[in-house]
Parts: C-alpha cells; sequence; structure tokens
C-alpha cells in the first residue's frame, strides 16, 4: 500500500467529524490516510481532548484579536512544518484568505450540514425547518475561496419530515455526515477526485 496521506483536520470546538475521521483511519486497514495532526484556533476546543485520547499531535494557534493574513500564514507555516499533504475542515469556524485557500485548493475539503448549494451560511437546521423543504442532507466539498462554494465531491440525504425541529435535523444529518466525511477523504487519498471547473469526477 502507498504511504498514507498525512492530514491535518482544522476545528473550533467539538469536533464529532474529526472522531468520525480518526476512527475510520485507525479501523480500516486500508485507509489511505491518518490524521496526522489536529489543529485549533480555540484553547477550549473539545475536539482536541479527542485528538489527546487517540495519540495525536494536536496544536492551537489563537486566532482572537489576530489579523487574518498574519493568523492563516502561521497556520500555513505550522502545517509545512508537519508534512500535511491534506486537510479536513471539520466545524473550523473562521473564513480563510484567498492566499491560504489558493495555496491548498485541491488539497483542502469542508464538511457543510446541509445540501450545498441550499443552505450556505450558519443556523444551517433552523432555515432549513422554517423553509418548509422536505429533504435536507449535507455536503462534503473543496474549499474554494468564497465560503460554501467549492466543487461538491459527495453528498448524502436526509428526509425532514412534518413533525421535524431544528435539534432533530441536526441529530439525523450528524450522522450522515460522520459516514460521509471519511467516505470523501478516502477518495481524496487515494487521489481519485479531479476537479473540472465546478464539478468534481471521481474515478
Ligand atoms: C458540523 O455540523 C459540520 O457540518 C459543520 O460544523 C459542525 C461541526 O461539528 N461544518 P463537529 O465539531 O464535527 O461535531
Amino acid at each position: 500500500m502507498p504511504a498514507r496521506k498525512r492530514v491535518a483536520v482544522l476545528i473550533s470546538g467539538r469536533g464529532s467529524n474529526l472522531r468520525a475521521l480518526i476512527e475510520a483511519s485507525e479501523t480500516g486497514a486500508d485507509y489511505p490516510a491518518r490524521i496526522a495532526l489536529v489543529l485549533s484556533n480555540k484553547a477550549d476546543a473539545e475536539g482536541l481532548r479527542i485528538a489527546r485520547e487517540h495519540g495525536i499531535e494536536t496544536a492551537v494557534i489563537e486566532s482572537r484579536g489576530k489579523e487574518r493574513a498574519a493568523f492563516d500564514a502561521e497556520m500555513h507555516a505550522l502545517l509545512q512544518s508537519k508534512g500535511i499533504e491534506l486537510i479536513c475542515l471539520a466545524g473550523f469556524m473562521r473564513l480563510l484568505t484567498p492566499e491560504f485557500v489558493q495555496a491548498w485548493y485541491g488539497r483542502m475539503i469542508n464538511i457543510h450540514p446541509s445540501l450545498l448549494p441550499a443552505f450556505k451560511g450558519t443556523q444551517v437546521h433552523e432555515r432549513v425547518v422554517a423553509s418548509g423543504v422536505r429533504v435536507t442532507g449535507c455536503t462534503v466539498h473543496f474549499v474554494s475561496p468564497e465560503m460554501d462554494e467549492g466543487p461538491i465531491i459527495l453528498q448524502a440525504t436526509v428526509p425532514v419530515p412534518p413533525d421535524a425541529t431544528p435539534q432533530s435535523v441536526a441529530a439525523a444529518v450528524l450522522e450522515q455526515e460522520h459516514a460521509l466525511y471519511p467516505q470523501a477523504l478516502r477518495l481524496l487519498a487515494e487521489g481519485k477526485l479531479t476537479i473540472e471547473g465546478q464539478r468534481v469526477r471521481v474515478l
């Protein structure tokens, strides 16, 4: 098997998608990626504890009060120094500079809890329920400079029943996220994805 790709997961909070990625890389003998670094912009992110429990290196670069360009440059330098090849954003609540995104374009992916391009941004499940849609879901996409707009890799759908609440939808979508994100990282790490404009071809 070729060497596993070295992945950094960037988080700001809970880290349940981080956990799903860690578990996939630990349990799948043929999983083509390993989580080499977990980087948080908040020192109290719960996900840091999950990483430490699994013996994964962690780093904190506080973003509060820092210029965006300086913060991104610091992150970039750290990621380079650790030999990181791929980045997964997993609840990383910080906008990235176009320079950082360009530097990692095609090697950085994100998960979003809606069927993009619907419901970009935050407060997704509240807006989903209020809108009356019958179906929602989650999306893994390449990160491009415009938030939640990069080429789509995989999506999974979740029904929105008549009695749905933002909490019930969030829980159902999150379950799908935990299955979808490891699948998408596998495809990326195996070199099976090519970007053609806004579309992604899966080999
Ligand atoms: C997830 O819903 C993800 O789709 C969104 O932020 C949330 C992160 O949750 N980008 P967790 O930290 O992975 O538990």
